[in-house]
Protein backbone atom coordinates (compact mmCIF):
# COMPACT_ATOMS: atom_id res chain seq x y z
CA UNK A 1 0.00 0.00 0.00
CA UNK A 2 1.19 3.68 -0.73
CA UNK A 3 2.88 5.63 2.35
CA UNK A 4 -0.41 7.28 4.06
CA UNK A 5 -0.21 10.59 5.57
CA UNK A 6 -1.52 11.43 8.92
CA UNK A 7 -3.55 14.41 9.61
CA UNK A 8 -2.90 15.80 5.77
CA UNK A 9 -3.56 19.34 5.13
CA UNK A 10 -6.55 20.40 4.01
CA UNK A 11 -6.55 20.98 0.18
CA UNK A 12 -8.19 23.66 -1.69
CA UNK A 13 -10.52 21.67 -3.81
CA UNK A 14 -10.51 22.20 -7.77
CA UNK A 15 -14.33 20.57 -8.44
CA UNK A 16 -17.98 22.49 -8.05
CA UNK A 17 -17.59 20.47 -4.59
CA UNK A 18 -14.81 23.06 -3.35
CA UNK A 19 -16.73 25.48 -2.01
CA UNK A 20 -18.77 23.13 -0.36
CA UNK A 21 -15.84 21.71 1.71
CA UNK A 22 -14.07 25.03 2.00
CA UNK A 23 -17.16 25.97 3.91
CA UNK A 24 -17.78 23.05 5.90
CA UNK A 25 -13.75 22.82 6.57
CA UNK A 26 -14.13 26.11 8.04
CA UNK A 27 -16.28 25.02 11.07
CA UNK A 28 -14.70 24.23 13.80
CA UNK A 29 -15.16 20.76 15.03
CA UNK A 30 -16.07 20.38 18.94
CA UNK A 31 -15.42 17.47 21.05
CA UNK A 32 -17.16 14.63 19.51
CA UNK A 33 -17.12 15.95 15.86
CA UNK A 34 -19.99 18.46 17.02
CA UNK A 35 -19.67 21.43 15.20
CA UNK A 36 -20.06 24.71 17.49
CA UNK A 37 -20.39 27.44 14.93
CA UNK A 38 -23.69 29.38 15.25
CA UNK A 39 -25.35 28.58 11.86
CA UNK A 40 -27.33 25.51 13.02
CA UNK A 41 -27.78 26.14 16.70
CA UNK A 42 -30.81 23.69 16.42
CA UNK A 43 -31.25 20.19 15.92
CA UNK A 44 -28.41 18.01 15.76
CA UNK A 45 -25.66 19.74 17.22
CA UNK A 46 -27.95 20.09 20.63
CA UNK A 47 -29.00 16.67 20.83
CA UNK A 48 -25.93 15.31 19.94
CA UNK A 49 -24.16 17.38 22.21
CA UNK A 50 -26.19 15.75 24.96
CA UNK A 51 -27.63 12.62 24.00
CA UNK A 52 -30.47 11.31 26.13
CA UNK A 53 -29.73 8.70 28.40
CA UNK A 54 -27.08 7.72 25.87
CA UNK A 55 -23.22 7.64 26.16
CA UNK A 56 -20.83 9.93 24.34
CA UNK A 57 -19.57 9.17 20.74
CA UNK A 58 -16.91 7.11 21.02
CA UNK A 59 -13.20 7.66 19.84
CA UNK A 60 -12.31 5.86 16.51
CA UNK A 61 -10.54 2.71 17.17
CA UNK A 62 -9.43 1.69 13.81
CA UNK A 63 -5.38 0.63 14.20
CA UNK A 64 -3.08 1.50 10.77
CA UNK A 65 -2.25 4.34 9.82
CA UNK A 66 -5.30 7.03 8.08
CA UNK A 67 -5.24 10.27 6.14
CA UNK A 68 -7.56 12.69 8.39
CA UNK A 69 -8.06 16.19 8.64
CA UNK A 70 -10.87 16.22 11.96
CA UNK A 71 -14.38 17.07 11.60
CA UNK A 72 -13.51 16.65 7.54
CA UNK A 73 -12.59 13.64 6.60
CA UNK A 74 -10.78 10.19 7.27
CA UNK A 75 -9.41 7.81 4.53
CA UNK A 76 -6.89 5.65 3.98
CA UNK A 77 -4.38 7.23 2.29
CA UNK A 78 -5.13 10.23 0.42
CA UNK A 79 -1.89 9.37 -1.87
CA UNK A 80 -4.54 7.21 -3.38
CA UNK A 81 -6.61 10.44 -4.77
CA UNK A 82 -5.07 10.47 -8.30
CA UNK A 83 -5.62 6.62 -8.76
CA UNK A 84 -9.21 7.04 -7.82
CA UNK A 85 -9.94 11.17 -9.76
CA UNK A 86 -9.26 8.29 -12.69
CA UNK A 87 -11.75 5.11 -11.64
CA UNK A 88 -14.48 8.07 -11.44
CA UNK A 89 -13.54 9.69 -14.64
CA UNK A 90 -13.87 6.18 -16.25
CA UNK A 91 -17.45 6.11 -14.37
CA UNK A 92 -18.32 9.45 -15.48
CA UNK A 93 -18.17 8.52 -19.06
CA UNK A 94 -20.58 5.76 -18.50
CA UNK A 95 -23.50 7.16 -16.55
CA UNK A 96 -24.56 9.14 -19.16
CA UNK A 97 -28.38 9.65 -17.69
CA UNK A 98 -26.97 11.09 -14.22
CA UNK A 99 -24.04 13.14 -15.91
CA UNK A 100 -27.56 14.94 -18.29
CA UNK A 101 -28.97 15.72 -15.28
CA UNK A 102 -26.07 17.34 -13.74
CA UNK A 103 -25.60 19.33 -16.55
CA UNK A 104 -29.12 20.01 -16.58
CA UNK A 105 -29.57 21.69 -13.04
CA UNK A 106 -25.89 23.02 -12.33
CA UNK A 107 -26.03 26.43 -13.22
CA UNK A 108 -29.92 26.59 -11.24
CA UNK A 109 -28.22 24.90 -7.97
CA UNK A 110 -31.40 23.47 -6.64
CA UNK A 111 -29.66 22.00 -3.92
CA UNK A 112 -28.09 24.93 -2.59
CA UNK A 113 -28.75 25.46 1.20
CA UNK A 114 -29.27 22.01 1.86
CA UNK A 115 -26.92 19.53 3.91
CA UNK A 116 -26.93 16.35 2.42
CA UNK A 117 -25.56 12.89 4.84
CA UNK A 118 -25.32 9.84 2.69
CA UNK A 119 -24.15 6.33 3.32
CA UNK A 120 -23.63 4.01 0.63
CA UNK A 121 -21.20 1.76 -0.71
CA UNK A 122 -17.96 4.27 -1.70
CA UNK A 123 -17.47 2.99 -5.33
CA UNK A 124 -16.41 5.03 -8.66
CA UNK A 125 -19.81 5.19 -9.62
CA UNK A 126 -21.12 6.45 -6.14
CA UNK A 127 -18.38 9.26 -6.54
CA UNK A 128 -20.09 10.28 -9.10
CA UNK A 129 -23.52 10.79 -7.37
CA UNK A 130 -21.73 12.75 -4.99
CA UNK A 131 -20.32 14.72 -6.81
CA UNK A 132 -23.35 15.68 -8.86
CA UNK A 133 -25.01 16.28 -5.50
CA UNK A 134 -22.12 19.31 -4.75
CA UNK A 135 -21.97 20.63 -7.83
CA UNK A 136 -25.61 21.19 -7.38
CA UNK A 137 -24.71 22.98 -4.79
CA UNK A 138 -25.65 20.71 -1.91
CA UNK A 139 -23.20 20.60 0.95
CA UNK A 140 -22.47 16.88 1.27
CA UNK A 141 -20.91 14.53 3.52
CA UNK A 142 -20.47 10.80 3.26
CA UNK A 143 -19.82 7.29 5.10
CA UNK A 144 -20.01 3.78 3.41
CA UNK A 145 -22.62 1.11 4.02
CA UNK A 146 -20.69 -1.75 4.49
CA UNK A 147 -17.15 -2.53 5.80
CA UNK A 148 -15.74 -3.97 2.96
CA UNK A 149 -17.75 -2.00 0.03
CA UNK A 150 -14.92 1.26 0.38
CA UNK A 151 -12.75 1.75 -2.85
CA UNK A 152 -9.72 3.89 -0.88
CA UNK A 153 -8.33 5.62 -3.87
CA UNK A 154 -12.28 6.69 -4.68
CA UNK A 155 -12.47 7.82 -1.29
CA UNK A 156 -9.29 9.59 -1.16
CA UNK A 157 -10.03 11.59 -4.45
CA UNK A 158 -13.41 12.08 -2.89
CA UNK A 159 -11.57 13.82 -0.08
CA UNK A 160 -8.95 15.59 -2.04
CA UNK A 161 -11.65 17.07 -4.42
CA UNK A 162 -13.19 19.07 -0.99
CA UNK A 163 -16.13 16.30 -0.08
CA UNK A 164 -16.30 15.42 3.56
CA UNK A 165 -15.84 11.21 3.72
CA UNK A 166 -15.28 9.22 6.43
CA UNK A 167 -14.98 5.67 4.80
CA UNK A 168 -11.98 3.03 4.47
CA UNK A 169 -11.94 -0.83 2.94
CA UNK A 170 -11.78 -3.37 6.49
CA UNK A 171 -13.74 -0.82 8.72
CA UNK A 172 -15.15 -2.99 11.15
CA UNK A 173 -14.91 -1.00 14.19
CA UNK A 174 -15.50 2.29 13.15
CA UNK A 175 -18.46 1.40 11.18
CA UNK A 176 -20.67 4.09 13.40
CA UNK A 177 -18.50 6.07 14.05
CA UNK A 178 -18.15 7.22 10.21
CA UNK A 179 -21.93 7.75 10.05
CA UNK A 180 -21.97 10.07 13.27
CA UNK A 181 -19.40 12.11 11.28
CA UNK A 182 -21.83 12.40 8.51
CA UNK A 183 -24.18 13.32 11.14
CA UNK A 184 -22.35 16.40 12.35
CA UNK A 185 -22.63 17.98 9.32
CA UNK A 186 -26.09 18.36 10.35
CA UNK A 187 -28.02 17.24 7.53
CA UNK A 188 -31.47 17.89 5.85
CA UNK A 189 -31.05 15.28 3.62
CA UNK A 190 -30.35 11.86 3.83
CA UNK A 191 -29.49 9.25 1.57
CA UNK A 192 -29.64 5.62 2.71
CA UNK A 193 -28.15 2.26 1.66
CA UNK A 194 -29.87 -0.37 4.48
CA UNK A 195 -31.05 2.34 6.64
CA UNK A 196 -27.63 2.38 9.01
CA UNK A 197 -28.30 6.09 8.95
CA UNK A 198 -31.67 6.44 9.07
CA UNK A 199 -31.64 4.61 11.91
CA UNK A 200 -28.87 5.99 13.74
CA UNK A 201 -30.57 9.39 12.87
CA UNK A 202 -33.83 8.14 14.19
CA UNK A 203 -32.84 6.07 17.29
CA UNK A 204 -29.80 8.64 18.66
CA UNK A 205 -31.58 12.13 17.55
CA UNK A 206 -35.18 11.74 17.55
CA UNK A 207 -35.89 15.24 17.34
CA UNK A 208 -33.54 16.41 15.42
CA UNK A 209 -35.00 13.54 12.62
CA UNK A 210 -38.61 15.06 13.73
CA UNK A 211 -37.39 18.92 13.48
CA UNK A 212 -34.98 19.21 10.48
CA UNK A 213 -34.19 16.63 8.44
CA UNK A 214 -36.82 17.21 5.43
CA UNK A 215 -36.82 14.14 4.09
CA UNK A 216 -34.02 10.54 2.48
CA UNK A 217 -33.97 8.44 0.14
CA UNK A 218 -33.19 4.22 0.73
CA UNK A 219 -31.19 2.20 -2.12
CA UNK A 220 -31.88 -1.30 -1.59
CA UNK A 221 -34.62 -4.04 -0.82
CA UNK A 222 -33.47 -5.30 2.66
CA UNK A 223 -33.22 -1.24 4.05
CA UNK A 224 -37.21 -0.49 2.18
CA UNK A 225 -38.02 -3.49 4.40
CA UNK A 226 -37.09 -1.69 7.13
CA UNK A 227 -38.13 1.50 6.44
CA UNK A 228 -41.45 -0.30 5.80
CA UNK A 229 -41.25 -1.55 8.91
CA UNK A 230 -40.91 1.30 11.26
CA UNK A 231 -43.50 3.69 9.69
CA UNK A 232 -45.55 0.72 10.52
CA UNK A 233 -44.66 1.02 13.58
CA UNK A 234 -45.31 5.07 13.51
CA UNK A 235 -41.63 5.33 14.30
CA UNK A 236 -40.90 7.32 10.40
CA UNK A 237 -39.58 10.88 11.34
CA UNK A 238 -39.79 11.85 7.75
CA UNK A 239 -40.71 11.09 4.20
CA UNK A 240 -38.65 8.53 2.51
CA UNK A 241 -38.16 7.48 -1.07
CA UNK A 242 -37.79 3.92 -1.82
CA UNK A 243 -35.64 4.34 -4.58
CA UNK A 244 -35.21 0.45 -4.49
CA UNK A 245 -38.84 0.42 -5.88
CA UNK A 246 -38.07 2.08 -8.99
CA UNK A 247 -38.64 -0.03 -11.97
CA UNK A 248 -35.50 1.26 -13.45
CA UNK A 249 -33.46 0.42 -10.57
CA UNK A 250 -35.05 -2.97 -8.97
CA UNK A 251 -35.70 -4.55 -11.88
CA UNK A 252 -32.26 -3.36 -13.90
CA UNK A 253 -29.56 -3.21 -10.66
CA UNK A 254 -30.41 -5.76 -8.00
CA UNK A 255 -31.29 -8.25 -11.43
CA UNK A 256 -28.19 -7.52 -14.35
CA UNK A 257 -25.87 -5.51 -12.10
CA UNK A 258 -26.13 -8.02 -9.36
CA UNK A 259 -25.84 -10.87 -11.53
CA UNK A 260 -22.63 -9.64 -13.15
CA UNK A 261 -20.60 -8.30 -10.49
CA UNK A 262 -21.41 -11.21 -8.19
CA UNK A 263 -19.93 -13.59 -10.57
CA UNK A 264 -17.40 -11.41 -11.26
CA UNK A 265 -16.61 -11.16 -7.43
CA UNK A 266 -16.63 -14.47 -7.16
CA UNK A 267 -14.23 -14.96 -9.46
CA UNK A 268 -11.73 -12.54 -8.16
CA UNK A 269 -12.14 -14.23 -5.25
CA UNK A 270 -11.57 -17.89 -6.36
CA UNK A 271 -10.49 -17.77 -10.08
CA UNK A 272 -12.85 -21.60 -10.27
CA UNK A 273 -14.28 -22.91 -13.83
CA UNK A 274 -17.85 -22.29 -13.28
CA UNK A 275 -18.97 -24.54 -16.23
CA UNK A 276 -19.89 -27.82 -15.13
CA UNK A 277 -20.29 -26.94 -11.45
CA UNK A 278 -23.89 -27.50 -9.43
CA UNK A 279 -24.44 -23.49 -8.54
CA UNK A 280 -27.03 -23.34 -6.21
CA UNK A 281 -28.96 -19.81 -5.43
CA UNK A 282 -30.98 -19.14 -2.58
CA UNK A 283 -33.43 -17.04 -3.18
CA UNK A 284 -35.14 -16.38 -6.72
CA UNK A 285 -36.01 -13.23 -6.28
CA UNK A 286 -34.61 -9.93 -8.06
CA UNK A 287 -30.77 -10.43 -7.63
CA UNK A 288 -30.85 -14.04 -7.45
CA UNK A 289 -32.58 -14.13 -11.03
CA UNK A 290 -29.55 -12.49 -11.60
CA UNK A 291 -26.93 -14.50 -10.82
CA UNK A 292 -28.78 -17.44 -11.26
CA UNK A 293 -28.95 -16.40 -15.02
CA UNK A 294 -25.11 -15.09 -15.74
CA UNK A 295 -24.02 -18.41 -13.87
CA UNK A 296 -26.12 -20.60 -15.99
CA UNK A 297 -24.44 -18.56 -19.13
CA UNK A 298 -21.13 -20.00 -17.79
CA UNK A 299 -22.30 -23.30 -17.81
CA UNK A 300 -23.14 -23.78 -14.14
CA UNK A 301 -25.81 -25.94 -13.09
CA UNK A 302 -28.73 -24.31 -11.38
CA UNK A 303 -30.32 -25.19 -8.33
CA UNK A 304 -32.61 -22.83 -6.50
CA UNK A 305 -33.92 -22.99 -2.83
CA UNK A 306 -36.94 -20.79 -1.84
CA UNK A 307 -39.52 -20.09 0.33
CA UNK A 308 -41.94 -18.02 -2.18
CA UNK A 309 -43.61 -20.61 -4.47
CA UNK A 310 -44.45 -18.29 -7.09
CA UNK A 311 -40.52 -17.33 -7.19
CA UNK A 312 -39.89 -21.40 -7.18
CA UNK A 313 -41.70 -21.93 -10.42
CA UNK A 314 -39.94 -18.88 -12.17
CA UNK A 315 -36.64 -20.93 -11.52
CA UNK A 316 -38.76 -24.39 -12.97
CA UNK A 317 -39.29 -22.68 -15.86
CA UNK A 318 -36.05 -21.36 -16.22
CA UNK A 319 -35.04 -24.72 -16.61
CA UNK A 320 -33.64 -25.34 -12.83
CA UNK A 321 -33.82 -26.98 -9.99
CA UNK A 322 -35.78 -26.02 -6.87
CA UNK A 323 -35.05 -27.76 -3.74
CA UNK A 324 -34.79 -27.09 0.12
CA UNK A 325 -31.89 -25.93 1.01
CA UNK A 326 -31.41 -29.04 3.01
CA UNK A 327 -31.20 -31.00 -0.11
CA UNK A 328 -29.32 -28.49 -1.78
CA UNK A 329 -26.39 -28.27 0.45
CA UNK A 330 -25.66 -32.11 0.07
CA UNK A 331 -25.39 -31.44 -4.01
CA UNK A 332 -23.92 -27.74 -4.69
CA UNK A 333 -20.18 -26.87 -5.54
CA UNK A 334 -20.59 -22.81 -5.22
CA UNK A 335 -23.48 -21.63 -2.86
CA UNK A 336 -24.39 -17.98 -3.18
CA UNK A 337 -27.09 -16.60 -1.06
CA UNK A 338 -29.30 -13.23 -2.17
CA UNK A 339 -32.39 -13.31 0.33
CA UNK A 340 -32.23 -10.44 2.42
CA UNK A 341 -33.06 -13.19 5.54
CA UNK A 342 -30.69 -14.50 8.00
CA UNK A 343 -29.74 -18.20 8.56
CA UNK A 344 -29.95 -19.21 5.05
CA UNK A 345 -26.86 -21.34 5.60
CA UNK A 346 -26.33 -23.19 8.77
CA UNK A 347 -24.09 -26.13 10.98
CA UNK A 348 -26.75 -28.95 9.31
CA UNK A 349 -25.67 -27.32 5.83
CA UNK A 350 -22.21 -26.82 6.07
CA UNK A 351 -21.92 -30.73 7.80
CA UNK A 352 -23.91 -32.08 4.83
CA UNK A 353 -21.87 -30.16 2.49
CA UNK A 354 -18.90 -31.24 -0.32
CA UNK A 355 -14.92 -31.35 0.77
CA UNK A 356 -14.36 -28.10 -1.55
CA UNK A 357 -17.35 -26.29 -1.37
CA UNK A 358 -17.76 -22.44 -1.67
CA UNK A 359 -20.09 -19.94 0.41
CA UNK A 360 -20.67 -17.20 -0.51
CA UNK A 361 -23.82 -13.94 0.20
CA UNK A 362 -24.88 -11.34 -2.25
CA UNK A 363 -27.71 -9.82 0.23
CA UNK A 364 -27.04 -6.73 1.75
CA UNK A 365 -26.43 -7.89 5.35
CA UNK A 366 -23.52 -10.53 6.42
CA UNK A 367 -26.42 -12.70 8.29
CA UNK A 368 -27.18 -15.24 5.41
CA UNK A 369 -24.71 -17.83 6.56
CA UNK A 370 -24.39 -18.32 9.75
CA UNK A 371 -19.95 -18.35 10.34
CA UNK A 372 -20.66 -18.79 13.81
CA UNK A 373 -21.92 -21.99 13.41
CA UNK A 374 -19.19 -22.30 11.05
CA UNK A 375 -16.40 -22.08 13.19
CA UNK A 376 -17.53 -24.24 15.55
CA UNK A 377 -17.47 -26.73 13.74
CA UNK A 378 -13.85 -25.74 11.98
CA UNK A 379 -10.78 -27.11 13.47
CA UNK A 380 -8.91 -24.06 11.43
CA UNK A 381 -9.03 -21.43 9.57
CA UNK A 382 -6.81 -19.75 6.99
CA UNK A 383 -6.88 -17.04 4.03
CA UNK A 384 -6.38 -18.52 1.52
CA UNK A 385 -6.11 -16.25 -1.26
CA UNK A 386 -7.67 -12.55 -0.60
CA UNK A 387 -11.47 -12.84 0.21
CA UNK A 388 -11.11 -16.74 0.51
CA UNK A 389 -10.88 -18.28 3.67
CA UNK A 390 -10.27 -21.66 3.87
CA UNK A 391 -12.41 -23.45 7.05
CA UNK A 392 -11.37 -27.07 8.20
CA UNK A 393 -14.02 -28.47 9.40
CA UNK A 394 -13.69 -31.26 12.32
CA UNK A 395 -14.75 -34.08 9.82
CA UNK A 396 -11.89 -32.83 7.61
CA UNK A 397 -13.74 -31.38 4.80
CA UNK A 398 -12.97 -28.20 3.62
CA UNK A 399 -15.12 -25.11 2.97
CA UNK A 400 -14.30 -21.60 1.48
CA UNK A 401 -16.26 -19.00 2.50
CA UNK A 402 -15.80 -15.77 0.25
CA UNK A 403 -15.54 -11.68 1.85
CA UNK A 404 -16.09 -13.01 4.97
CA UNK A 405 -19.94 -13.45 3.99
CA UNK A 406 -20.30 -9.98 2.69
CA UNK A 407 -21.80 -9.20 -0.15
CA UNK A 408 -19.33 -10.81 -2.73
CA UNK A 409 -19.50 -8.30 -5.44
CA UNK A 410 -18.58 -5.43 -3.42
CA UNK A 411 -16.18 -6.84 -1.14
CA UNK A 412 -14.11 -8.99 -3.88
CA UNK A 413 -15.14 -7.06 -6.97
CA UNK A 414 -15.96 -3.23 -7.71
CA UNK A 415 -19.63 -3.92 -7.40
CA UNK A 416 -22.19 -3.09 -10.21
CA UNK A 417 -21.29 -1.45 -13.56
CA UNK A 418 -21.36 2.21 -14.12
CA UNK A 419 -23.92 1.57 -16.82
CA UNK A 420 -26.93 0.10 -15.01
CA UNK A 421 -25.96 2.33 -11.74
CA UNK A 422 -26.49 5.15 -13.82
CA UNK A 423 -30.14 4.75 -13.97
CA UNK A 424 -29.97 3.67 -10.17
CA UNK A 425 -28.49 6.76 -9.29
CA UNK A 426 -30.26 8.66 -11.42
CA UNK A 427 -33.26 7.97 -9.29
CA UNK A 428 -31.86 8.84 -6.00
CA UNK A 429 -30.60 12.53 -7.44
CA UNK A 430 -34.40 13.17 -8.95
CA UNK A 431 -35.86 12.04 -5.72
CA UNK A 432 -33.25 14.62 -3.49
CA UNK A 433 -34.11 17.30 -6.20
CA UNK A 434 -38.43 16.44 -5.86
CA UNK A 435 -37.58 16.84 -1.92
CA UNK A 436 -35.98 19.87 -2.27
CA UNK A 437 -38.41 21.44 -4.00
CA UNK A 438 -41.12 20.43 -2.37
CA UNK A 439 -39.39 21.79 0.72
CA UNK A 440 -38.23 25.10 -1.33
CA UNK A 441 -42.13 25.36 -2.32
CA UNK A 442 -43.15 24.77 1.67
CA UNK A 443 -44.84 21.94 0.85
CA UNK A 444 -45.05 18.68 3.46
CA UNK A 445 -44.50 15.86 2.04
CA UNK A 446 -46.00 12.60 4.50
CA UNK A 447 -43.78 10.91 6.66
CA UNK A 448 -44.22 7.82 4.70
CA UNK A 449 -41.89 5.35 2.28
CA UNK A 450 -42.88 7.59 -0.78
CA UNK A 451 -43.26 5.75 -4.05
CA UNK A 452 -41.35 6.69 -7.07
CA UNK A 453 -43.60 8.03 -9.76
CA UNK A 454 -43.97 6.30 -13.10
CA UNK A 455 -42.91 9.51 -14.69
CA UNK A 456 -39.93 9.37 -13.24
CA UNK A 457 -38.65 5.87 -14.20
CA UNK A 458 -40.10 6.70 -17.77
CA UNK A 459 -37.95 10.00 -18.23
CA UNK A 460 -34.64 7.81 -16.77
CA UNK A 461 -35.48 4.90 -19.37
CA UNK A 462 -36.29 7.10 -22.16
CA UNK A 463 -32.96 9.04 -21.52
CA UNK A 464 -30.79 5.86 -21.06
CA UNK A 465 -32.56 4.56 -24.30
CA UNK A 466 -31.55 8.03 -26.27
CA UNK A 467 -28.03 8.09 -25.14
CA UNK A 468 -27.26 3.90 -25.65
CA UNK A 469 -28.74 5.59 -30.00
CA UNK A 470 -31.65 3.23 -29.87
CA UNK A 471 -35.27 4.29 -31.18
CA UNK A 472 -38.45 3.00 -29.82
CA UNK A 473 -41.97 3.26 -31.27
CA UNK A 474 -44.64 5.78 -30.04
CA UNK A 475 -48.74 4.47 -29.92
CA UNK A 476 -50.95 6.44 -32.75
CA UNK A 477 -53.94 8.08 -31.58
CA UNK A 478 -55.86 4.82 -33.81
CA UNK A 479 -53.63 2.00 -30.82
CA UNK A 480 -54.51 4.26 -28.35
CA UNK A 481 -58.27 4.30 -28.77
CA UNK A 482 -58.04 0.53 -29.47
CA UNK A 483 -56.77 -0.42 -26.09
CA UNK A 484 -59.27 2.02 -24.41
CA UNK A 485 -62.45 1.18 -26.29
CA UNK A 486 -64.17 -2.07 -24.33
CA UNK A 487 -66.24 -2.66 -27.18
CA UNK A 488 -63.11 -3.99 -29.39
CA UNK A 489 -63.33 -7.55 -29.77
CA UNK A 490 -63.24 -9.91 -32.70
N1 LIG B 1 -25.10 -7.30 -3.79
C1 LIG B 1 -25.67 -6.17 -4.16
O1 LIG B 1 -25.03 -5.27 -4.71
C2 LIG B 1 -27.13 -5.98 -3.95
C3 LIG B 1 -27.86 -5.20 -4.84
C4 LIG B 1 -29.24 -5.06 -4.63
C5 LIG B 1 -29.82 -5.69 -3.54
N2 LIG B 1 -29.07 -6.41 -2.67
C6 LIG B 1 -29.63 -7.11 -1.51
O2 LIG B 1 -29.92 -8.45 -1.92
C7 LIG B 1 -30.99 -8.98 -1.13
C8 LIG B 1 -32.10 -9.48 -2.06
O3 LIG B 1 -32.67 -8.39 -2.76
P1 LIG B 1 -33.76 -8.61 -3.92
O4 LIG B 1 -34.00 -7.29 -4.52
O5 LIG B 1 -33.37 -9.75 -4.75
O6 LIG B 1 -35.02 -9.02 -3.02
P2 LIG B 1 -36.31 -9.81 -3.54
O7 LIG B 1 -37.36 -9.58 -2.50
O8 LIG B 1 -36.60 -9.49 -4.94
O9 LIG B 1 -35.85 -11.36 -3.48
C9 LIG B 1 -35.55 -12.04 -2.31
C10 LIG B 1 -35.99 -13.51 -2.53
O10 LIG B 1 -35.50 -14.30 -1.45
C11 LIG B 1 -36.52 -15.23 -1.12
N3 LIG B 1 -36.31 -15.73 0.24
C12 LIG B 1 -36.63 -15.13 1.40
N4 LIG B 1 -36.31 -15.94 2.44
C13 LIG B 1 -35.77 -17.06 1.90
C14 LIG B 1 -35.27 -18.27 2.46
N5 LIG B 1 -35.27 -18.48 3.78
N6 LIG B 1 -34.79 -19.20 1.62
C15 LIG B 1 -34.81 -19.02 0.27
N7 LIG B 1 -35.30 -17.90 -0.31
C16 LIG B 1 -35.78 -16.93 0.49
C17 LIG B 1 -37.81 -14.45 -1.29
O11 LIG B 1 -38.93 -15.31 -1.42
C18 LIG B 1 -37.52 -13.66 -2.56
O12 LIG B 1 -37.94 -14.36 -3.72
C19 LIG B 1 -31.40 -7.85 -0.22
O13 LIG B 1 -30.70 -7.95 1.00
C20 LIG B 1 -30.94 -6.60 -0.97
O14 LIG B 1 -30.82 -5.50 -0.12
C21 LIG B 1 -27.73 -6.59 -2.87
Amino acid sequence: MATTTKKAPAKKAAKPAAKVVAKAAAKPAAKNGVHKNGTHTNGAAKVAAKPAGKAAIPAKKGKGSFSEVPGKYCVRDIGLAEEGRKLIQWAESRMPVLMHIRDTYKKSQPLKGLRLAGSLHVTKETAVLVETFAALGAEVSWSGCNPLSTNDPVAAALAKGGISIFAWYGNHEDFYWCIERTIDLKPNLTLDDGCDLINTVHEKYADYARKEVIGGTEETTTGVQRLRARAAAGKLYYPVYAVNDAITKWDFDNVYGTGQSTLDGILRATSVMLAGKTFVVAGHGHCGQGVAKRAKGMGSNIIITEVKATSAIKGILEGYRVMSMDDAAKEGDIFCTATGVKDIIRKRHFLSMKDGAIVCNTGHYDAEINLEELASISKSKRTIRPNCEEYTLKNGNKIFVLAEGRLVNLAAAEGHPSEVMDMSFSNQLMCHLKLAEAYKAGKKLPNQVLDIDESQDEFIAETKLRTMGMSMDKLTKEQLSYINDYNAGT
